[in-house]
This record gives C-alpha cells, sequence and structure tokens, in this order.
C-alpha cells in the first residue's frame, strides 16, 4: 500500500506501541485520498505495529532509543537520517512515546502532526483519562495537533468529544476515546494533506 508515484504527498508514521492510530491512517490513504504513507518508523523494535506495517504493504523501520542512552540529539539525528530518506512531506506521531526536542520540531515545523489523548489544552501529558475523571469533566475526548517545540502545545487541527458516564474507568474512558481517534486522525490528515488546516470537530 506504499507510494509508487509522485502525485501523492508522502506520509511517516512514527509509533513506539499497538499501532492501531497508525493502521487506520494507512487504511485511510487509499483512492482520491492526496497522501501515501511511506514509511512506519518505530523506536521500539517489537512494537506491536511494526508487524501491522508490513501486512499493509507499508515499509517499516527501527530507530531504538535505547542506543542513544542520554543522547536525544543522537537519537534523533538517527530518526532524521531514517525520515530524509523516505522523503516525508507529512509525518504523523501516532503513539509515539518519546518527547522530540525543539531542533527536531523545528526541522519539520508545519509538516508533523500528533493525536493526544485528551480535549487540549487539557491535560497535555500523561494520565489524560483519569485526570479528566477526577476533575469531575463532563466530556474527554482527542486533539489532533501540529507538533511544535511545546509538548502537546502545537495549533489545534482537530478534536472529537466523548462524553464521561457515570462510573467510567480510565480504561473505560480510554476504549471509547480510541474509537473517537479512529475517526479523527484519518479526518484530519485528508484535510492536512489537501492544504486545509481548518480544524475538525467530531463527532
Ligand atoms: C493513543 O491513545 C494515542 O492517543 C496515545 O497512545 C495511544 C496509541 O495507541 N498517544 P495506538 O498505538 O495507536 O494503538
Amino acid at each position: 500500500m506504499s507510494d509508487t508515484g509522485g502525485a501523492h504527498k508522502r506520509v511517516a508514521i512514527l509509533i513506539s506501541g499497538s499501532g492501531s492510530n497508525m493502521v487506520t491512517l494507512v487504511k485511510s490513504m487509499t483512492g482520491d485520498h492526496p497522501a501515501r504513507p511511506c514509511l512506519v518508523l518505530s523506536n521500539v523494535p517489537d512494537a506491536g505495529g511494526l508487524r501491522k506495517a508490513r501486512d499493509l504493504g507499508v515499509p517499516t523501520a527501527v530507530v531504538d532509543h535505547r542506543n542513544f542512552k542520554g543522547d536525544r540529539a543522537g537519537f534523533e539525528a538517527a530518526l532524521n537520517t531514517v525520515l530524509e530518506s523516505a522523503q516525508p512531506d507529512i509525518i504523523c506521531l501516532a503513539g509515539f512515546m518519546r518527547i522530540l526536542s525543539e531542533t527536531f520540531t523545528a526541522k519539520w515545523s508545519g509538516r508533523c502532526l500528533n493525536i493526544h489523548p485528551s480535549l487540549l489544552p487539557k491535560y497535555k501529558g500523561l494520565h489524560t483519562h483519569q485526570r479528566a475523571i477526577d476533575a469531575g469533566d463532563a466530556e474527554g475526548g482527542c486533539s489532533v495537533h501540529e507538533v511544535t517545540a511545546e509538548l502537546d502545545g502545537g495549533p489545534i487541527l482537530g478534536q472529537a468529544h466523548v462524553p464521561i458516564q457515570p462510573g467510567d474507568s480510565a480504561d473505560t474512558l480510554a476504549a471509547r476515546v480510541l474509537v473517537q481517534e479512529h475517526l479523527l486522525y484519518p479526518a484530519v490528515l485528508h484535510r492536512f494533506a489537501s492544504g486545509d488546516i481548518t480544524p475538525v470537530r467530531l463527532p
């Protein structure tokens, strides 16, 4: 399913885990979609998403962060070497669990997206669902945003809202939010790859 022609935007997807968002992105890039996947890159050698990407016919690569202990610059240089050889027009972070430096985010500025499981600007960082429940929020959700030097802080390109139900745990809420992530990220990528940065709102 990787790109063979020159007419489409090339999309590299960075993962660390199961890659369910990556799968929905790859599967969305068919037909008259303006983009095609060119690479799935993981910092975790045994990430479940790598096998799924190969099964979908997308080239894969691994840059293991554990080989760069205390050397973020070295890790990011290795990431950039792999990315540059794939020549992406757009990078989608999809469950990529490494913090990226300003050097990296500036290099790919305006071309790098991330999905985060909260209604940003609320709950940047980790444990988003538990924090929303603990705060007594009526809803949680997810956001796709441009990646900038500020963690989870770039311009918002789309959000999906998910009501919090009585008795919700972080796990039950996360499961319902993930369903929306799988709708939101492909919708935002399609719009972004078409050159339109008007925010998407779901449902
Ligand atoms: C998603 O909830 C994403 O928002 C978060 O990590 C999870 C990744 O899941 N950052 P997957 O690897 O796409 O299945």
